[in-house]
């Protein structure tokens, strides 16, 4: 393990939707951590960042900033085809990494993320933040007290409100929402059971982004995903895009004897009640709300980790089950069938 200094400067690698959260939180929320920089070939974008953030340095080519000694951190943020070339740069100029999810586009590239890390000796994390969050923290620790006995069924479910961005159309290349959306239910699904994916059966349908059939048929709006565990547990995962009435993203864990739900559907407290309408609640409207503190505590402890040289919670073995579990049920939906992964 690389030696650590008191302070950790991060470089944020994508200032998009994801990257501004994280790059919020190191400038100035988390302890032993310093926002030093943010990349992106998107001068404009990266610029606008920096004035955000009240930082200075921005870079438009990652390798550069891989290539400046006072980062000692790389949070990838980039799109999900730029992983791997970012994350293995970094560790292989000796960073430590946080990448988002997924991890990457195949095991392959996952693999060679992992051995990167291994050579430059920085830490690698996973960005599923849901293992973070109180909510879910809470359910962990219940489910581990034997309080509904033994578990037979994790069932998780995240819809989120807005179209999908162009590359993500191209299922053989971006690996769809099953990669982009529900792969913080299939890393669920592999926490709770405590197990590996024996088999997936997926079903994928395009119902609301009907612009695209044509140019891309592959693609899925609506996904469901059926599978079994190696312990023997069963699975079920439930995923859509432009639902429109919010960002939905629901958990149950059935046990022999009881029942563990989570999920928050509402937005804020507050039921307004009139005649013509019942009762209205505020839904969810976005992740960014919902899983604001989740991604503070991911932050918190990946500088954490890194300072007092741990191991980090979510490792890139923990990526690479979850690329494999969402390139199964890819296979599974295009081919019509069950797919094996032992
Ligand atoms: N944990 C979560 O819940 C969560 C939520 C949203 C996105 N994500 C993940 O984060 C990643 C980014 O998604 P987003 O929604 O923030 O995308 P986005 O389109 O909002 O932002 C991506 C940014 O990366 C920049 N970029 C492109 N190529 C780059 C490169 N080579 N180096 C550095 N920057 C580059 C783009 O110019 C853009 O500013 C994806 O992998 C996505 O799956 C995770």
């Amino acid at each position: 393990m690389k030696k650590n200094k008191e302070i950790v400067n991060v470089c944020i690698f994508g200032a998009g939707r994801a990257g501004m959260i994280h790059a919020a939180n190191f400038a100035g929320r988390i302890p032993g951590a310093r926002l030093y920089a943010v990349s992106d070939p998107d001068e404009e974008a990266a610029r606008k960042a920096c004035k955000e953030l009240g930082i200075e340095k921005y870079y438009t080519d990652y390798g550069k900033a891989v290539e400046d000694g006072n980062i000692d951190a790389s949070v990838v943020a980039a799109p999900t085809a730029f992983h791997r070339e970012i994350s293995v740069a970094s560790s292989l100029a000796g960073k430590h990494v946080l990448c988002e999810k997924p991890m990457a586009l195949n095991e392959e590239e996952c693999q060679e993320m992992i051995s990167a890390s291994e050579k430059g000796g920085g830490i690698l994390q996973i960005g599923f933040m849901r293992r973070f969050d109180k909510s879910f923290l809470h359910a962990k620790s219940v489910a581990e007290s034997g309080e509904i006995g033994d578990i037979v069924l994790v069932k998780s479910l995240t819809r989120g409100p807005s179209t999908p961005r162009e590359w993500m159309y191209d299922v053989d290349k971006s690996n769809g929402p099953l990669a982009e959306v529900n792969s913080h239910d299939i890393d669920t699904l592999r926490w709770f059971t405590g197990s590996e994916f024996d088999t997936i059966y997926a079903t994928g349908s395009n119902y609301r982004c009907r612009q695209v059939k044509d140019r891309f048929p592959g693609f899925y709006d609506n996904v469901i995903m059926a599978a079994t565990f190696k312990n023997g547990m069963q699975g079920l995962i439930d995923g859509a895009l432009s639902v429109g009435y919010g960002y939905d993203a629901r958990t149950e864990i059935l046990g022999t004897s009881g029942l563990i739900l989570v999920g928050q559907k509402e937005h804020l407290s507050v039921e307004t009640v009139t005649l013509k309408d019942g009762v209205k609640t505020p839904f969810v409207q976005s992740w960014r709300n919902l899983f604001s503190e989740a991604y503070l505590s991911e932050d918190t402890c990946f500088i954490k980790t890194i300072l007092e040289s741990g191991k980090p919670a979510v490792t890139g073995f923990d990526g690479k089950m979850a690329v494999r579990a969402v390139r199964a049920g890819n296979l599974s939906i295009r081919e019509k069938r069950v797919v094996s992964l032992t």
